[in-house]
């Protein structure tokens, strides 16, 4: 089941993020993952399943374009679909609040994922600078 994301998810959904492989980036501030999910004002979700948190979403209303900052599900429950309906969730809602694209930053071996959901590459290129 989808639900918003709240402050008493931080925990489970800081592991379920750990438990990736090079998902947590060890520059984050402390507060990184409860700035993300109040910056993203309820654009945040969770996959949740018998009282476990099992995906989580995070995306954000920039006004001239949106954002999805943080897409993963549990190693042990993927391709039964938790992903895409977390995706679609966002979409929707970003959709609804008249938002006409939305763009990411992926790793390479999920662009075939993003990609059966609709997503394209633009023709412009992420650049970074570390502060
Ligand atoms: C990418 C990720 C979110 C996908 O979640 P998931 O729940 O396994 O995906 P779904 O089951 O909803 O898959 C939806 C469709 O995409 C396909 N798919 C899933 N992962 C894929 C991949 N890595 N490459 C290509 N296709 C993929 C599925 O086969 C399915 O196809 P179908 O609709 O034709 O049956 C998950 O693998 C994950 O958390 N990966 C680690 C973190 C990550 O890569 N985050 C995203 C980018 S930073």
């Amino acid at each position: 089941m989808i639900r918003k994301a709240k402050t008493k998810d931080f925990t489970a959904i800081k592991k379920l993020l750990k438990g990736e492989k090079g998902l947590w980036d060890k520059n984050w501030r402390k507060n990184a993952l409860e700035l993300g999910i109040t910056s993203s004002i309820d654009l945040s979700y969770v996959y949740e399943e018998n009282n476990k948190i099992i995906g989580f979403v995070c995306a954000h209303d920039l006004g001239f374009r949106s954002y999805l900052s943080e897409l993963v599900v549990d190693s042990k429950f993927r391709n039964i679909g938790i992903g895409k309906e977390l995706v679609k969730k966002v979409e929707d809602c970003l959709r609804e609040k008249g938002c006409k694209i939305i763009i990411s930053d992926v790793w390479k071996n999920s662009i075939g994922f993003y990609k059966n959901l609709g997503w394209s590459e633009p023709s412009v290129i992420l650049l970074r600078k570390r502060l």
